[in-house]
């Protein structure tokens, strides 16, 4: 197995290792980020070795399992453990996506588990997404719409209508996109990032929504749509293989198109 080093000037020191338990015909090592506010410490890794023979397929249950059984102060967030609820994203040997469906088999070597980039640390592998929560809560991803309900029925879409809103309604909100855009690393105070403006394309197209305009105008800024140079990093990290860079360039040409 390869020894694992940081670099001498990293401010994120090597922490403890856990030995290998007796017999383990499959081990393998997993660095994992530590970092707890209560302590003032830096953030350090800590190395941890499994038998695989002796854990669950997925990348959560590896850290559940450290939880559980090892060390009980690690800190993660997940929920549904079926790549539903967002809540388990991490970067995982180097890209963001869910715990919960990355499968460790499908990684060579060493185990590296990181919390999100570029995101204030709350304890270990738990980002602070307020920030991230209040971008999507910015562009309002609600209906608006001052049409009168029809009194015997629900307000209907047709087939065609309704299909402009696949590959937009499914994102889960897990943050991995955002959190691989290099704008939004250096801008994330005011680029909204491309979870917050897939959201808002998904009620913009929404033939429901009576807030097309209202709802471009919002976004007809330098920072909270422009600042996307399509990098296609979010794209690439969505782990429900949406298309956020595409979501971004179709508000920009519905934006150019009503200035034309
Ligand atoms: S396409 Fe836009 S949103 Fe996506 S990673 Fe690039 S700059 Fe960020
Ligand atoms: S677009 Fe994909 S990566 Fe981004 S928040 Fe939604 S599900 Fe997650
Ligand atoms: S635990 Fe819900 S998406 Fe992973």
């Amino acid at each position: 197995m390869a020894e694992f080093s940081l670099p001498a000037n990293s401010v994120i020191k090597e922490g403890k290792t856990w030995p290998a338990p007796e017999g383990a015909k499959r081990p393998k090592k997993f660095i994992v980020y530590r970092y707890d506010p209560e302590t003032g410490d830096n953030p350090r890794v800590d190395t941890f070795i499994l038998d695989l023979d002796d854990c669950g397929p997925m990348l959560l249950d590896a850290v559940i399992k450290i939880k559980n059984e090892i060390d009980p102060t690690l800190t993660f967030r997940r929920s549904c453990r079926e790549g539903i609820c967002g809540s388990c994203a991490m970067n995982i040997d180097g890209r963001n996506t869910l715990a919960c469906i990355k499968p460790l088999d499908e990684i060579e070597g060493d185990v590296r588990v990181y919390p999100l980039p570029h995101m204030k640390v709350v304890k270990d592998l738990v980002p602070d997404l307020t920030n991230f929560y209040a971008q999507h809560a910015s562009v309002e991803p609600w209906m608006k719409n001052d049409t009168p309900m029809p009194p015997d029925r629900e307000q209907l879409q047709s087939k065609e209508d309704r299909s402009l809103l696949d590959g937009l309604y499914e994102c889960i909100l897990c943050a991995c996109c955002s959190t691989s855009c290099p704008s939004y690393w250096w801008n994330s105070d005011r680029y909204l990032g491309p979870a917050a403006l897939l959201n808002a394309h998904r009620w913009i197209l929404d033939s429901r929504d009576d807030a097309t305009g209202e709802r471009l105008d919002a976004l007809e800024d330098p920072f909270k749509l422009y600042r996307c140079h399509t990098i296609m990093n979010c794209t690439d990290a969505c782990p429900k293989g949406l298309n956020p860079a595409k979501a971004i360039g179709e508000i920009k040409q519905l934006i150019a198109k009503r200035s034309s």
